[in-house]
C-alpha cells in the first residue's frame, strides 16, 4: 500500500556510497559505477524536488577521494564537467540552483571555473537547491571557520560559527542517508548533523532509485524528533 508521507524534510543530505562495488559486480571499471551513480543522483534530485524537499546535499567527492588513482579521479572530473555544463541547465530550467561546499581550489583549474560558472548562473529565485560537496571534509571545514573567526579576533557563538561554515546560508540537514551498507558519517557535515536523523541502507547508490528514496523519506516522516526535549 502506498504510504501518505506527511512530514517532508526540508534538507536531505546523501552519502552516495557503493558505485565501485556496483561496477565490480558487472565486471566494469569503477568509473562506470560513478557514471551510473551520477544518473541516480540526477533522478534523486528530480524526485526530491517533486516531493517538496528544498535542499539536497550530495557527497560527490570527499577530501579523501582525492587520493584515489589518477584514472578514477579523471573519470570523476569528467562527470563534474558534464554536470556543470549540461545537467545544470536542466536544473535552471526547472527553477533550481546549484551550490557547492568544500575546498574546490584543489581541483583542476578548468573544473573550478566550470563549477563557479554553474553556481553563478543559477537562478536567483530558486526554490530548490542541489548542493554538491566537492573536496569536502567536515573537519577541514570547521578548521577554516575557526581560523576565519580567529582572524576577526572575536569569540563566536554556535550560531556565529555556523555562519562561517560552507553551509552558512542553508538549514542543517534533517535527514542524512547513506547507501552502500556502511554505518558511518565519513567526515560528512559533522557540525550540521547534530540533530539529523540517519538512514542507512545496503542498496548500492546506482540502485538507489526513486522508490528507495521515497522509502527513506517515509521512514523519516514516521520518526519523532525531539531535539533533546521530551
Ligand atoms: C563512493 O562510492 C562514491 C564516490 C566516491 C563518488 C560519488 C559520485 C557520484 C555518485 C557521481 C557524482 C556526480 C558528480 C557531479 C561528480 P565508492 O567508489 O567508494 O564505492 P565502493 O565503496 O563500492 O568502492
Amino acid at each position: 500500500m502506498k504510504e501518505n508521507i506527511t512530514n517532508i524534510p526540508r534538507h536531505v543530505a546523501v552519502i552516495m556510497d557503493g558505485n565501485g562495488r556496483w561496477a565490480k559486480k558487472r565486471l566494469m571499471p569503477r568509473t562506470f559505477g560513478h557514471g551510473a551513480g551520477m544518473n541516480a543522483m540526477i533522478a534523486m534530485a528530480r524526485k526530491a524536488k517533486a516531493m517538496g524537499i528544498r535542499y539536497l546535499t550530495v557527497y560527490a567527492l570527499s577530501t579523501e577521494n582525492l587520493a584515489r588513482p589518477k584514472e578514477e579521479l579523471e573519470g570523476l572530473y569528467t562527470l563534474i564537467r558534464k554536470y556543470f555544463t549540461k545537467n545544470v541547465k536542466e536544473l535552471y530550467a526547472e527553477g533550481a540552483a546549484v551550490r557547492v561546499i568544500g575546498d574546490i581550489t584543489a581541483l583542476p583549474a578548468g573544473v573550478q571555473q566550470l563549477i563557479r560558472e554553474g553556481v553563478e548562473n543559477s537562478p536567483d529565485d530558486a526554490q530548490f537547491f542541489v548542493i554538491l560537496a566537492l573536496n569536502y571534509g567536515a573537519r577541514a571545514e570547521i578548521v577554516r571557520a575557526v581560523n576565519a573567526a580567529i582572524s576577526r579576533g572575536e569569540r563566536v557563538t554556535e550560531s556565529e560559527l555556523g555562519k562561517l561554515l560552507d553551509t552558512a546560508d542553508m538549514p542543517d540537514p534533517d535527514l542524512i542517508i547513506r547507501t552502500g551498507g556502511e554505518i558511518r558519517l565519513s567526515n560528512f557535515l559533522l557540525w550540521q548533523a547534530a540533530y539529523a536523523e540517519m538512514y542507512f541502507t545496503d542498496v548500492l547508490f546506482p540502485d538507489f532509485d526513486e522508490k528507495e528514496f521515497e522509502k527513506a523519506i517515509a521512514d523519516y516522516s514516521r520518526r519523532n524528533r525531539r531535539f533533546g526535549n521530551v
